[in-house]
């Protein structure tokens, strides 16, 4: 890998038994990156957060290769010796549950701590100092004081950002956000966002983040992966991609989101079908069956149109051809 890569993820596939659920992901993350990862639920995008993260649960099989800064070999082939000394250092994650992620029998600022000393070489007393600077970071209220609050004691935006200073603890290369705001009130999620952003700014690290919903890629956001039926089917900068879509599904998903309503005062459609059970979309192209620009051609699989893996769509009858040749 490049000196300014961070992670490099290529030709992933993984399935449980003979049903696939991603197909051949790949992509990659720079120093710095903000990446964000989009497509309704059910598209494979927390699996390819997990197998990023050598968290993949046991039944699944994995194939393709995740390589990440700072760690020899393939995540998918560590043993979770290795793995547990990876996570947390060289690469930290914030989910939709906080609680998930935090013990609630045990202090925060101890929590925080723990984080450190598990990395770090330090005395107790600087790893509980910078616990409190960590809090401060997220911006928790009165931090000295917050650390010795219990989970418990603290609202859902109060708890995601304690995780959020676990998981920025060790200054991790690459950050790994699945959801983290959806159960949160619009004006906290607006806060967390923001920290995540300062957060990942301040140290230089690579960020992966996982929703559902476009206008929190806008504001996260420099990049974009589009994510359907296991395959990532539109890649590019958030601006070029949210402006001009090439994959229908990517144009479906934006005619059916706010950020379009906002922009252009119409009533909110959605994409026609739902998304099929893993394993069951269709062969060929896997929007085909929710497609209303489908042929006969639709059903071989679309090759890449792009320069790279980071810019470009799989679709034979693209949006917005016109304008390209006009423009
Ligand atoms: N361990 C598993 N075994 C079988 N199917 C799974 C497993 N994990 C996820 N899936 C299926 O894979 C598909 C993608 O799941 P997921 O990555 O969670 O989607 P997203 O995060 O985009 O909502 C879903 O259909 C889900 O039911
Ligand atoms: S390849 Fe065909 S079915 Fe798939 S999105 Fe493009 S036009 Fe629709
Ligand atoms: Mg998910």
């Amino acid at each position: 890998m490049s000196g300014q890569r961070v992670l490099q993820v290529e030709g992933l596939d993984v399935s449980v038994g003979r049903r696939g659920l991603l197909h051949d992901v790949t992509f990659s993350i720079d120093r710095g990156e903000r990446v964000g990862l989009i497509g309704e639920s059910g598209s494979g995008k927390s699996l390819t957060g997990l197998a990023v993260l050598g968290l993949l649960p046991e039944d699944v099989h994995a194939r393709g290769t995740v390589a990440l800064a700072g760690v020899d070999g393939n995540l998918l082939e560590l043993d979770e010796r290795r793995l547990s000394h990876i996570r947390g250092r060289e690469v930290a994650m914030v989910f939709q549950e906080p609680m998930t992620a935090l013990n609630p029998t045990s202090r925060v600022g101890d929590q925080v701590a723990e984080a450190i000393l598990l990395h770090r070489r330090c005395s107790r007393g600087e790893a509980r100092r910078a616990a409190v600077e960590l809090l401060d970071q997220v911006a928790l209220p009165a931090p000295a004081e917050a650390a010795r609050a219990y989970p418990h004691q603290l609202s859902g935006g109060q708890r995601q950002r304690v995780v959020l200073a676990i998981a920025l603890a060790n200054d991790p290369e690459l950050l790994v956000c699945d959801e983290p705001t959806t159960a949160l009130d619009v004006t906290v999620q607006a806060l967390v966002l923001d920290l995540v952003v300062r957060g990942v700014t301040a140290r230089d690290s690579a960020l992966l983040f996982i929703t559902h919903d476009l206008s929190v890629v806008a504001t996260v956001c420099e990049r974009v992966l589009v994510m359907y039926g296991g395959r990532i089917v539109e890649a590019g900068p958030v601006e070029e991609v949210f402006r001009r879509p090439r994959h229908r599904y990517t144009q479906g998903l934006l005619e059916a989101s706010d950020l379009e309503q906002a922009q252009e005062h119409t009533r909110l459609r959605t994409i026609p079908g739902s998304v099929p059970p893993a394993g069951r979309f269709p062969a060929g192209c896997v929007f085909r069956n929710r497609c209303t620009h489908a042929t006969r051609e639709c059903e071989t699989l679309p090759p890449w149109t792009g320069p790279s893996p980071e810019q470009g769509y799989a679709c034979f009858h693209p949006a917005h051809e016109t304008a390209q040749v006009g423009s």
